[in-house]
């Protein structure tokens, strides 16, 4: 019989036909996506990228409560325009310490993926207050209330307890101390020394100019170190190691 008659027999069967397209699914299925869990390089490993310092996680929390995804992505496509633009493009490791990931697709505003470093504290906090103030065409909404949400830290711990839960690597110094790093990230009288030994690179100072710990404080130390764990003079991608 030759193999199109065979095939005659799966067509005319909706039953038979059904189960075997399952199968076939099935099959391409798993030789695609198993092998991603059992990879180790799946996610290649960067030098710098480490987890987010208490407070950059509490402001990530309140980038996510207020939406700013809607308007913003944080991936950078290996695309020339985006590079030019933007920076390097992102890498996956850049982000795995992510729960949820920032991606996104949405763009009414720019790419923050490489915002980090680029406009000091002072300009973040003008601009948070009131876009317009310092780029008149700007539609991005005011943020100033912020300034009025005061933060004690009190459940960070937990924040951080959970995340490890999820696979990020925090030590039992790091939870520890959780609050304590909350508090003195953004305390201009603390000592930084130890703080930037457990969170390499983070931004220190009073990022919104007032004596106490706000959620505008933790929302300007998340924008200072995104994209700036990685250090690109270095960086060589592993495909060309
Ligand atoms: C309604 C859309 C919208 C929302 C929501 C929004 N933004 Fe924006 N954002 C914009 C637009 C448009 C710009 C470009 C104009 C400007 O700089 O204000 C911008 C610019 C920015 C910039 C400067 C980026 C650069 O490279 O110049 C930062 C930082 C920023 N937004 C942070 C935030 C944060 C944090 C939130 C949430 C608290 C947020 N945005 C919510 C629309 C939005």
């Amino acid at each position: 019989m030759a193999m199109i008659q065979k095939h005659a027999i799966l067509e005319r069967s909706p039953t038979l036909l059904l189960v075997t397209s399952l199968l076939v699914v099935t099959v391409g299925g798993i030789v695609e996506i198993a092998p991603l869990f059992w990879l180790e390089n799946t996610i290649e490993e960067v030098d710098g990228v480490r987890p987010y310092s208490p407070l950059e996680l509490k402001g990530r929390d309140i980038y996510i409560r207020e939406g700013c995804y809607v308007c913003h992505s944080q991936m950078i496509r290996p695309m020339r325009d985006e590079v030019e633009r933007y920076g390097h493009y992102s890498l996956a490791a850049e982000s795995m310490y992510d729960h949820p990931f920032q991606w996104g697709s949405k763009r009414t505003g720019p790419d923050l993926a490489r915002v980090g470093g680029r406009y000091s504290n002072a300009w973040h906090l003008d601009h948070m207050i009131d876009p317009q103030s310092v780029v008149p065409e700007s539609i991005m909404p005011k943020y100033a209330f912020l300034l009025n949400a005061t933060l004690d830290g009190e459940d960070i711990a937990d924040v951080m307890s959970t995340h490890r839960f999820v696979g990020v690597p925090y030590t039992d110094q790091q939870i520890e101390l959780a609050q304590a790093d909350f508090r003195d990230q953004a305390d201009p009288d603390a000592d930084w020394d130890a703080l930037l030994e457990r969170y390499p690179g983070a931004a220190v100072g009073n990022f919104d100019g007032q004596p106490e710990l706000t959620e505008m404080d933790a929302i300007i130390a998340y924008l200072q170190v995104l994209g700036t764990m990685v250090d690109f003079s270095t960086f060589t991608p592993a495909a060309s190691r």
